[in-house]
This record gives C-alpha cells, sequence and structure tokens, in this order.
C-alpha cells in the first residue's frame, strides 16, 4: 500500500514545502515547519491550488475546462454591498459585506473576537439577514449568557455549537443563511484528515472548505483565528493568502480600546482602521478616535507635542511624549513604546550630529500616549519636537500639531496627505501646524489654502463679526536645524 503523502507547511507563514527546512525561504522564520498530510486532489480542497480549481469550477458553472477570456468581454458586475450597521466595522471592511467572500478576523485570545462577531450578527439579523453563528469554543448556553450581556437580539439568528465541519456544512445547506460566522477555525475539523484539530493541515483544509461553501452558495463566511505565540496550533498567519479579507483585532493590556485592522481586502482599502471600546455590554465604537488618544493630554509640559498621524483614510492626532534625562549608566538607556525603536534611535542618531548635541550623557525615552502602534515615518518630526523639547525643558504652546518624516542629513521630507491632516487638525481645534517645507508649497496645499481663505471671506462678509475666524498657521521646515531658534528664543 502506498504511503499517504505529506507535504511540510511554515507555521508563520504557511509557506509549503516538500521537505523539511530548518529556516523558512519565505518569512525566515526558523524553526517553523510542520508535517501535514498532502489531500489527494479528488478528496477536494486541500491545498491553495485544488482550491483555486475547485472556485474556478464554481464560478464557471462547474465547466470543467476553463479557456481564456478577453478582458473586454467580461461583463462588469458591481459588487453589491450590505451595511452590517456598526460603522466602524462597515467602513474596515470596505463599505459593507461582500456576497461570496470569505472573511478572517484574527486576534490574541480575549481580545473580543467573539463579542465584535455576536454583536455584527444581531445587527444583521435585525436587518433581516439570516445569519448562522457557528461556536466551536462555548455551549449555546455560554453564548446566549453573551448575547444577553449585549442587548436585544429580535432577527433571525440561529446558533449551532459544533466542531465537526461536515455537520456544519449541512446545517448550512438546509438552513440557507446569508452570513456564517465561525468561531474559531481552531476547533473547527473534517473527520476525513486525521490531524487534530487546530492544526496546520486541519486549519487549512477547513478553511478551504468554507472558501468553497461562500463561492458556491454566494454567502459571506467569517471566520474567527486565534493568534498563538507558539506551540502545535496553527495560527491565522497561515490562511492569509486563502482568504478575501483579513482582519486584525489589536489591543493594549492598559487601554480599554481595540483596533480592528484590514490588513488585506480584495474589496477595499487595507489598512483602515476601526476603533471600539470594550465596554460592560460589549464593543462601543469609538467615532473620534483623535479626541479618546489625547484625553488626559497634559498643557504645557515639555516633551509633550501632538503629531498628526494617518491610519487607512483617517487622521489621527496622537500625543508623542519624550522624557530626556541625565543618565547614571554607562550605556544611555533609550526606550520607544508605540513608536519604532530603530526608528527612534536613528532620529537620536541624527539630533547628535546635525545639532550637535550630546544625547549620549542622556537616557531618551519616548511614549505615543494612548497606547497606539504609529508605525509611519510621518511621526519623525513629532518625535524630534518632542525631544528637543523635553531636552531644552522647553514646552510647545497649545494648539500646535507637527507632522513630517526626518531623513539622514536632518532633513525634513514630504508625506502622504498632508492636506489630510491638515484638515483633521483643523477640525480637532488646532491653530498651528509645523509641517514640511515641502508640503506646505506644494500645489495641492497651496490651493487648499486659497480655498480656506475664500471660505472664511465669504463667512466674514455673510455673517456678524462675532462668528470667530478659525484658521491655521503653517510652519514649513525644511531641516531639523530650522526647529532649534523655537527652544532657544
Ligand atoms: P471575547 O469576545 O470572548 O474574546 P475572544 O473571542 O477574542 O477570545 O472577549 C472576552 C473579553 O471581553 C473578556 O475578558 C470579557 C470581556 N467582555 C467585556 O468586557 N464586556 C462584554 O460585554 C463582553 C461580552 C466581554
Ligand atoms: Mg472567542
Amino acid at each position: 500500500m502506498l504511503k499517504d503523502k505529506t507535504v511540510f507547511f511554515c507555521k508563520e507563514c504557511g509557506y509549503e514545502s516538500a521537505k523539511w527546512l530548518g529556516q523558512c525561504p519565505a518569512c525566515k522564520a526558523w524553526d517553523s515547519f510542520v508535517e501535514a498530510p498532502a489531500q489527494s486532489k479528488k478528496r477536494g480542497v486541500s491545498s491553495a491550488a485544488s482550491l483555486k480549481s475547485s472556485a474556478r469550477g464554481a464560478i464557471n458553472g462547474g465547466l470543467t475546462r476553463n479557456v481564456p477570456v478577453k478582458l473586454s468581454d467580461i461583463v462588469s458586475v458591481k459588487e453589491h454591498r450590505d451595511k452590517i450597521g456598526i460603522e466602524e466595522l462597515d467602513r474596515v471592511l470596505g463599505g459593507g459585506i461582500v456576497k461570496g467572500s470569505l472573511v478572517l478576523v484574527g486576534g490574541d485570545p480575549g481580545i473580543g473576537k467573539s463579542t465584535l462577531l455576536l454583536q455584527m450578527s444581531g445587527k444583521l439579523s435585525d436587518n433581516g439577514k439570516k445569519v448562522l453563528y457557528v461556536s466551536g469554543e462555548e455551549s449555546l448556553k455560554q453564548v446566549k449568557l453573551r448575547a444577553d450581556r449585549l442587548g436585544e437580539f429580535k432577527g433571525p439568528l440561529s446558533i449551532i455549537s459544533e466542531t465537526d465541519l461536515d455537520i456544519i456544512e449541512s446545517a448550512i445547506e438546509n438552513s440557507e443563511p446569508d452570513v456564517v460566522v465561525v468561531d474559531s477555525i481552531q476547533t473547527m475539523y473534517r473527520g476525513e484528515l486525521d490531524s487534530a484539530p487546530g492544526s496546520v493541515g486541519q486549519v487549512r483544509e477547513t478553511t478551504a472548505t468554507l472558501m468553497r461553501i461562500a463561492k458556491s452558495l454566494e454567502i459571506t463566511i467569517f471566520i474567527i483565528g486565534h493568534v498563538t505565540k507558539e506551540g502545535t496550533v496553527a495560527g491565522p498567519k497561515v490562511l492569509e493568502h486563502m482568504v478575501d479579507t483579513v482582519l486584525y483585532f489589536e489591543g493594549s493590556d492598559f487601554a480599554s480600546y481595540r483596533i480592528l485592522r484590514a490588513v488585506k481586502n480584495r474589496f477595499g482599502r487595507s489598512n483602515e482602521i476601526g476603533v471600539f471600546e470594550m465596554e460592560g455590554a460589549g464593543l462601543a465604537e469609538v467615532k473620534n478616535p483623535s479626541e479618546y488618544m489625547l484625553a488626559g493630554m497634559p498643557d504645557n509640559e515639555p516633551g509633550s507635542i501632538v503629531a498628526a498621524t494617518l491610519e487607512g483614510t483617517r487622521t489621527i492626532l496622537v500625543e508623542v511624549q519624550s522624557l530626556v534625562a541625565q543618565t547614571n549608566m554607562n550605556i544611555p538607556r533609550r526606550t520607544s513604546t508605540g513608536a519604532d525603536y530603530n526608528r527612534v534611535g536613528l532620529l537620536i542618531a541624527v539630533i547628535e550630529k546635525r545639532l550637535g548635541i550630546k544625547l549620549s550623557f542622556c537616557d531618551v525615552f519616548i511614549n505615543i500616549a494612548g497606547g497606539l502602534r504609529i508605525n509611519e515615518p510621518a511621526v519623525d518630526l513629532a518625535i524630534v519636537v518632542a525631544i528637543l523639547s523635553s531636552y531644552y525643558n522647553k514646552p510647545i504652546e497649545k494648539g500646535v500639531v507637527v507632522f513630517g518624516e526626518v531623513g539622514l542629513t536632518g532633513e525634513v521630507r514630504a508625506v502622504t496627505q498632508a492636506k489630510d491632516r491638515v484638515e483633521g487638525a483643523l477640525k480637532m481645534g488646532y491653530s498651528q501646524c509645523i509641517m514640511p517645507e515641502a508640503d506646505k508649497t506644494s500645489r495641492s496645499m497651496q490651493n487648499y489654502i486659497k480655498e480656506k481663505v475664500e471660505q472664511s471671506r465669504e463667512r466674514k462678509m455673510g455673517e456678524a463679526a462675532n462668528n470667530k475666524s478659525r484658521g491655521m498657521k503653517l510652519i514649513g521646515i525644511s531641516n531639523i536645524r530650522d526647529l532649534v531658534s523655537f527652544f532657544q528664543s
């Protein structure tokens, strides 16, 4: 008898290999390969390749031979979207749910994935959608208890507590729901595979089956995946390439807010975020994250400055804090919370070299207050301003917002969507903006300024003088050297 064929997968990224490898060539992770059975083509949809062919079969109405078609001959259909009614979630999904799509919601255990998707199921069913919530982790009673905490559920929401995917598949075929939530993919299994639920083989097989169901029955399926640090349970990373949309739920241990980020989205913008706060009765939307992030910001304190950052399509204002203090260690300490550690080290080196400030005798601590992680370089200038403000022990006056990228020669470089950042800060009542000179003089910014000036002139003429005309003073900087005069005067 032929031995069952096996293949190896990287636990971190899902890379497939015929033999075991010490280091993954794709994601460079060490010792990440696990063995899983390679399913035969006839059994269906295990590997990504066979998944594609089966999905294609479904799309083509079961045609087995596929021929190339001219792009111009394909009739374009605008994908139909159904709004959920939770604005933060709708935006992250790109404007609502799409029929026939598979959405993966990943995150650490306990972050609130089940809560969010149960709330979503409630909203959808209240709007008349048929929703099936498959719980592989909790009993019906437990789901009911959670639902009771979240409020009233009036619509046609059905729940099944099951982990055998074949039973779930027939439940879906019988009840014909519009939306299915599978909580969680790591508890699901198919009896045909010998491996345990949660193993790479099972997780991939069950996801591929769910993909086929979603495409062939034109329903939207949400799957929950726990992020696992180590061990034999496969994390959502191995599924990212198989699904249409990947959302990650992030949060900080110290703050009650949660960020839902679209890491991949075939039907919308990636990197869009939605902000929620975990409350006693489920997740509440945070419609103005800037206000939330800046709550409790001190007035007139050295080392504290507001940065205009961009998350997806939204400008979010965050407070960047710095503390520069004389060190009593041989090697000065540098810590960074919320900003990239290496980037902070680089900015400190630029300040030392270009401004001649000796920071090697100082500990430097950087903190993005509120717990948000900022990865874009547009926060550089705010970090530099915060460090200088703490170093010179001089506060930045109220109402100032900063953005800009800093290069190795100390030059301040243009960033994307400068206009949106200025607009976002203006809306939050800020009156001065320290920004790259190149952005200030750019054509789009000049047009924007002209537009604003005209608007305020019209307003002044049209209304009484008591209408305070709000404006924004733009201060263009081309090198961080220009900043020193702010602090030495
Ligand atoms: P849960 O959705 O079960 O997390 P996950 O599915 O990602 O593992 O959320 C669990 C946490 O949320 C738990 O610590 C309790 C808390 N919680 C609230 O604070 N308020 C609520 O209304 C609910 C339902 C949960
Ligand atoms: Mg859960």
